[in-house]
This record gives C-alpha cells, sequence and structure tokens, in this order.
C-alpha cells in the first residue's frame, strides 16, 4: 500500500513537472508578420503598436519581427501562408484578402464607406465581427486589428484627370481584386491588374501610367518620386486587416488568445488616431514640397458614382453574401436610400 502510493505521487509529480515544462516552452516564441508597405506607413504603425502592445503584455516572452516592403511575398500570397502556418502575422490591403475570402468585398463596393468614422463603425462593430468569422472559415486567418489608411486617390504621370473623358487612354494598375477592376471597367477603361510588390517598378518603368492608392501610402512609399497627378476620388476607403495564421491562434492558450486580442485592439485605436493626426499634412507635405499636383474630379464625382455603384453594386451581390449584405451595412452608415 505504502508502496503503491508512493508510485502514485511519484507519478503526479512527473505529470506536473511535464506540464510545467510544455506551459514553458509554449510560453515563448517569436512570430514574424508581413508588412507590404515600408517604414512610416499605416501598416507599419499597427504592425509597431501590435508589437508593443504584446511583447508588454506578455513581459517580452512573446516577441514579433516585422518584415517591410513585401519583404515575405506578395500581400495575397502572405495570405496563403498564414493560412498553411508557414507564416505568423500579415498585414495587408482589405483588397487582397477579398480574393480569399470575397465577404469582405462588401467593404470594397465603390462609394459605399465615406468616412473614416463610418470605417470605424463597421468594422469595429457587427459587420467587422462577421466579416472575421467568415475570414477565419473561408481563407484559414483571423483579422485582430483594422488599419485605416484613408481614401485612395488616383494618381498619374501623364495628364491632370478630372472628367472620365481624362481617364480614357490611361493604363492604370489595379490590384488583383475583381471589384476594383470592375470599377474602373464602369469608367470606360480596362485597368492592369498586378501584384502590390510589383507597382512601384511598374510605374517606374512606365509599364503603367498610374494606380490608386491613400496618400499615406504614397507618401511612405515615395510614388512622388514616380507619379505627378493626384485626382482625390473617394470610391474606396482603404481599410488594412492584420491577420494572424488561424492555426497558430488555436494553438495559444484561452489566456494568450485574449493577450493577441488586447494588442489588436490597441493597435487598431492608435491607427485611427494616426490617420486623422496625419493625413492633412501630408497632404500638404507632397503638393508644397514633394512636387504632386491635385486636380479635383468634375461635378462632385457625380458620373463617377453613377457609373461605379450602378454596374459594380449589383455585379457583386452574389460574392458579397447577397444584397441584404449591403442594405444591412447602409442601413448601419443611416443611408438606406442608397441603394
Ligand atoms: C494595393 O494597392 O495592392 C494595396 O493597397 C497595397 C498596400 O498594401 O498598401
Amino acid at each position: 500500500m505504502k508502496n503503491y502510493a508512493g508510485r502514485l505521487s511519484l507519478a503526479v509529480l512527473l505529470i506536473f513537472g511535464l506540464c510545467l515544462n510544455f506551459s514553458a516552452a509554449a510560453w515563448s516564441a517569436t512570430w514574424k508578420m508581413a508588412l507590404g508597405d515600408s517604414n512610416g506607413s499605416p501598416q507599419h504603425e499597427v504592425g509597431k503598436k501590435f508589437k508593443e502592445a504584446l511583447e508588454a503584455k506578455t513581459n517580452g516572452k512573446y516577441k514579433v519581427t516585422l518584415f517591410l516592403n513585401g519583404q515575405l511575398g506578395s500581400e495575397q500570397d502572405t495570405v496563403n501562408d498564414a493560412a498553411m502556418g508557414t507564416l505568423d502575422m500579415s498585414c495587408l490591403a482589405i483588397n487582397n484578402v477579398t480574393p480569399f475570402s470575397p465577404t469582405v468585398g462588401v467593404l470594397s463596393l465603390p462609394y459605399v464607406i465615406q468616412s473614416l468614422e463610418e470605417a470605424a463603425m463597421l468594422t469595429q462593430g457587427e459587420v467587422g465581427r462577421e466579416l472575421t468569422e467568415n475570414t477565419i472559415r473561408d481563407a484559414g486567418v483571423r483579422i485582430v486589428a483594422w488599419t485605416y489608411t484613408g481614401f485612395r486617390v488616383l494618381t498619374n504621370s501623364k495628364k491632370p484627370v478630372s472628367t472620365l473623358d481624362d481617364l480614357q487612354g490611361l493604363i492604370v494598375r489595379v490590384p488583383k481584386n475583381e471589384i476594383m477592376i470592375d470599377t474602373y471597367k464602369s469608367w470606360g477603361i480596362n485597368p492592369s491588374p498586378m501584384a502590390w510588390s510589383e507597382t512601384f517598378t511598374a510605374l517606374q518603368q512606365k509599364v503603367v501610367d498610374g494606380q490608386d492608392n491613400p496618400y499615406l501610402t504614397i507618401n511612405a512609399m515615395q510614388f512622388y518620386t514616380v507619379q505627378k497627378y493626384i485626382t482625390p476620388i473617394r470610391y474606396l476607403f482603404s481599410i488594412e486587416p492584420l491577420i494572424i495564421s488561424e492555426q497558430l491562434y488555436q494553438s495559444l492558450t484561452p489566456e494568450m488568445q485574449e493577450i493577441v486580442l488586447a494588442a489588436g485592439r490597441e493597435a487598431t485605436s492608435h491607427s485611427q488616431k494616426f490617420l486623422a493626426d496625419s493625413e492633412a499634412a501630408i497632404i500638404k507635405d507632397l503638393t508644397e514640397n514633394k512636387g504632386m499636383e491635385i486636380v479635383m474630379p468634375a461635378d462632385n464625382e457625380k458620373l463617377w458614382i453613377e457609373k461605379a455603384t450602378q454596374a459594380v453594386w449589383p455585379k457583386h451581390y452574389k460574392s458579397i453574401g447577397g444584397k441584404e449584405k449591403l442594405e444591412k451595412v447602409l442601413e448601419i452608415l443611416g443611408r438606406p436610400q442608397q441603394l
């Protein structure tokens, strides 16, 4: 009996020891985070904030290494890599998530989101939660933070563009995203779909004349060195989720999962403030010091809006999960009549 009790306590001790060892091993890691953009971009701000918050909350046991400028592959490749578990995290434009999880396209339909406040309301509320669930299901990655980058404005190296007539004949790069391709088609041109990682060189070598991206991205990526004219259209408010591999997330303890989500919430609020605080100064710098010229779209963009919403919305009802998804978004935004 005495022997049996002794053996039992030894076994308990061994199991306890093994558990301790196991949690000590699991309780430290360095994650790789891919970013498509460079130093100083909104993506970088979110990546840095997430890293800082995660490292502080885990007393440095969990670390994050940031790989900027598409060093770990094109933005779309990073979604695949994170889904397979060969990459831990990535921060990328939502238009580059849509091919893997089409319902997030509701946030990229032209002229739906009309301000930073609307972008924040949608992503941080019920719609954001539903899209996060869909992205886990469809793409094997979980959105843990949202980057707000501002409206994507059209730039080109050839001529001032104010009307749709001016746009004709320009070769414009777009991401490999059906909604964006269809938007340009509705404006009468056939755009050139191209990975983000190839865009700067294509502009520099004049393979394409123009592209669209937010002011903050144009500035951080130094597009002002290869682009001259800006047309501040407001068809697409750029949102760039920070994603984590769902395989990795599921391997974490519930406490650690909560820490990841809390670090993500901090990064999201930081991004909202960063955009609000910096966009005006960046526009001033681009136009006053970096040689860019702003040309306003004629007639408050009326024709651009009409053409895009009439052609693109109905075409993409199915991919976003039904017309009712757009109805719900417009309802939340207080503009149900827009449909
Ligand atoms: C794109 O145009 O593909 C994206 O907006 C690039 C980015 O991540 O800034």
